[in-house]
């Protein structure tokens, strides 16, 4: 009886240890989550009533266990090494022929490369195939004792797979926080009013090194082998036959490592991450390249701290400390007052930035940012760069304190804060120079009116000069007055205002839009000229008929009956229609027709050949269906385009309908589709 629920609880811990690499390490779960928890609540019920059987390899040891005073420190039985950076291709080249020097026996290396992940170093030893201790590099001598810890990361394996490993192992990877869990972390923190993580590799040590592991098991953690320390037996040539090793075994490794011969394939390696960084999972702040044949490893072996064997080619800083200089207020379209931090000029993520945006007053206050702080910015992909954090040690004796303005910087009219609101906003509306400005920027930028040659510069003149108040005056302008802007020529002047011609003819939707209604996006504009088909029956809906409308709530609403309610925006509206503006006349659909696709979920793949993608998604959901990223059990059609590749195998395996860009073009024609 005894030994029939022993094996139960044996059985039942070989099968969460499956169907938890399935789900943490491939992506391919085979079961639903409440079958994992019911084999989850079975484990721990013959645990609670036999607590003498509760292994250290038990998938409910993942939950954390009780609190530790400190961590013990653990001596490593073979150095945890850094590594030498490299920052160009040149460094590089440097770095091959150093190892050229001292073996010239190729001519040609194999090199393994990886991604340079932005967490923590670790080490893991497993013995039989079990976890038994885990330790972070420490001073790379000595680590602290991490294993209660790191036994709660999800995609560690307890077990190792296999037969086929030594004795006795040890597994060294990096412990990261994967952006999308960083964010969802720093949301909840937000909410429950504790301090945000500045970043993903802060919020990853912070998980780490809890005292109390039921914490850590609460964190978004993961963990990724990049190579092996001590083995009872050797193993695999190559680097990259041992991580393919590790792998069998259960451990997860980054999906960019990739072998590569010669140093021009490995230059092309870090181009391709470079630009495909802000894409992967993870932070990375480079690539580890590393001489892949093991014999030759050994043979060039290390200087000082780290190997000759291997480089760290690091990718331009994300964040730089720079000087805080100033704080300027920017009047937004609809009179949101943003503070923009004026920095020392300094090189962050590829560029050169001297202007951060410091968000609103909250912001302000959250950073306790004063004028003439050392501050740190950070520059991720096309993202406006963000303040992250001050320096306070470093902050001077003189530094002065942000105020906030109490009047508007553009019109000098009063400004102010809304209840419940973060904003506060300049309410003078067209009145006001900066708004009037920025209205203007927005109707003729490319998703509303898409006036070819009308930039901002040449906007803020037009304003400035006081050649035009507002949108409808572009319309009003010769070509003549239009060469009082600075630096326009007669030939630009005639092309702007040809272009102002062309864009005389355009869409409901993108008139809806162009107008800078708050928070009427294109998607809403879109959703509104379906719904109301005329501008009349638009400008004199009532609240009740507005909120009908997809994608309409009580707030956007409110936005528009109070717009349509201001005599100047309806001057503005009538001054436009009759300088011309148009559209062509709707095509009322049929009660069948209207919402064709109302409700289905799609997603497209592959390259569009008569389409791109955003139209395409645009006008499906136009037809009322919700188009989104990934394929799943709830994806009514995936609509393939050319060289599709993972999704249509996936929409095939779900046994999803699959369609093609011509099935799709059917939807837009006039004739009814069966879906
Ligand atoms: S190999 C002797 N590979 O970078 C080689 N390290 O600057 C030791 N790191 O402490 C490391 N990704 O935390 C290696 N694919 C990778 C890595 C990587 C991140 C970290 C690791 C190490 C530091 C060295």
């Amino acid at each position: 009886m005894t030994s029939d629920i022993l094996q139960q609880l044996n059985d039942l811990k070989k099968t969460i240890n499956h169907h938890a690499y399935l789900y943490h390490s491939e992506d391919k779960p085979e079961i639903p989550d409440s079958e994992y928890d019911r084999l989850m609540h079975s484990l721990l019920e013959i645990e609670t009533a036999h607590p003498e059987w509760v292994s250290e390899d038990s998938p409910s040891q993942r939950v954390g266990s009780v609190s530790l005073t400190a961590f013990e420190t653990v001596a490593h039985e073979m150095p945890m090494l850094s590594l030498d950076n490299a920052f160009t291709d040149e460094d590089l080249e440097g770095f091959e022929k150093r190892i050229k020097d001292k073996d010239p026996r190729e001519a040609t290396l194999i090199y393994c490369c990886e991604p340079k992940l932005d967490g923590l170093a670790v080490s893991l030893i497993y013995e039989k195939g079990v976890l038994v201790q885990a330790a972070t590099r420490g001073d790379g001598v000595r680590g602290e004792n991490i294993t209660r810890n790191v036994r709660t990361i999800r995609n560690v394996p307890l077990n190792l797979m296999g037969t086929d490993w030594p004795v006795r192992l040890e597994v060294r990877g990096e412990v990261v926080m994967p952006k999308s869990g960083f964010e969802q972390l720093n949301k909840q923190n937000l909410k429950k009013g504790l301090k945000p993580f500045v970043n993903p590799r802060n919020a990853a040590a912070g998980s780490l090194r809890q005292l109390d592991s039921k914490i850590t098991a609460t964190r978004p953690l993961a963990f990724y082998a990049y190579s092996v320390g001590i083995m009872s037996s050797p193993f695999g040539t190559s680097h990259i036959a041992r991580l393919d090793a590790l792998k069998s075994w259960g451990l997860p490794l980054s999906k960019e490592v990739k072998a590569v011969s010669g140093l021009q394939n490995v230059m092309t390696y870090y181009q391709d991450i470079l630009h495909r960084r802000n894409a992967l999972p993870y932070e990375i702040d480079g690539v580890v390249i590393k001489v892949d044949e093991i014999d030759i490893q050994n043979i060039l072996g290390f200087v000082a701290r780290a190997p000759r064997w291997a480089v760290a080619y690091k990718f331009p800083a994300q964040e730089e400390m720079t000087a805080l200089l100033q704080v300027d207020f920017q009047v937004g379209r609809t009179g949101t007052i943003t503070p923009v931090a004026k920095l020392e000029p300094v090189f962050v993520g590829g560029v050169t930035v001297s202007n951060a945006s410091l968000h609103n007053a909250d912001e302000i206050a959250r950073l306790n940012v004063k004028i003439g702080d050392t501050v740190v910015v950070r520059r991720a992909g096309d993202v406006i760069p963000q303040i992250v954090s001050v320096i306070e040690r470093l902050r001077p004796e003189n530094a002065r304190d942000v105020l906030f303005p109490s009047s508007c910087p553009a019109c000098s009219l009063p400004l102010e804060r809304i209840e419940g609101e973060a904003a506060v906003r300049c309410t003078a509306g067209l009145i006001c120079p900066a708004q009037r400005k920025e209205a203007v920027k927005h109707f003729s930028s490319r998703k509303a009116l898409d006036i070819d040659g009308l930039g901002d510069k040449i906007v803020e003149q037009l304003i400035e000069k006081e050649l035009i108040q507002t949108p409808a005056d572009l319309f009003k302008l010769s070509p003549g007055s239009m060469t009082l802007v600075e630096r326009m020529g007669p030939k630009s002047a005639q092309n702007l205002y040809n272009a102002l011609q062309r864009s005389k003819e355009t869409t409901f939707s993108r008139f809806i839009y162009s107008l800078g209604i708050r928070e009427v996006g294109e998607v809403t504009a879109r959703y509104l000229a379906q719904h109301f088909v005329t501008l009349e029956a638009l400008r004199h809906a009532s609240h009740e008929q507005l909120i009908e409308v997809q994608d309409v709530g009580k707030v956007v609403a409110e936005h528009l009956l109070a717009f349509f309610k201001q005599t100047q925006n309806n001057e503005v509206i009538d001054a436009l229609l009759e300088a011309g503006i148009h559209w062509p006349h709707p095509v009322t659909r049929n009660e069948n027709e209207a919402g064709l696709l109302e409700g289905k979920v799609i997603v497209l793949t592959g390259t569009f050949s008569v389409m791109s993608r955003t139209d395409a998604k645009q006008a499906l959901e136009g037809l009322g269906a919700k188009v989104t990223g990934s394929v799943s059990s709830k994806t009514d059609i995936l609509i393939a385009g050319a060289a599709a590749g993972s999704k249509r195998t996936k929409a095939e395996q779900l046994g999803i309908k699959i369609m093609d860009e011509e099935q799709m073009m059917a939807f837009f024609s006039s004739e009814p589709q069966d879906t």
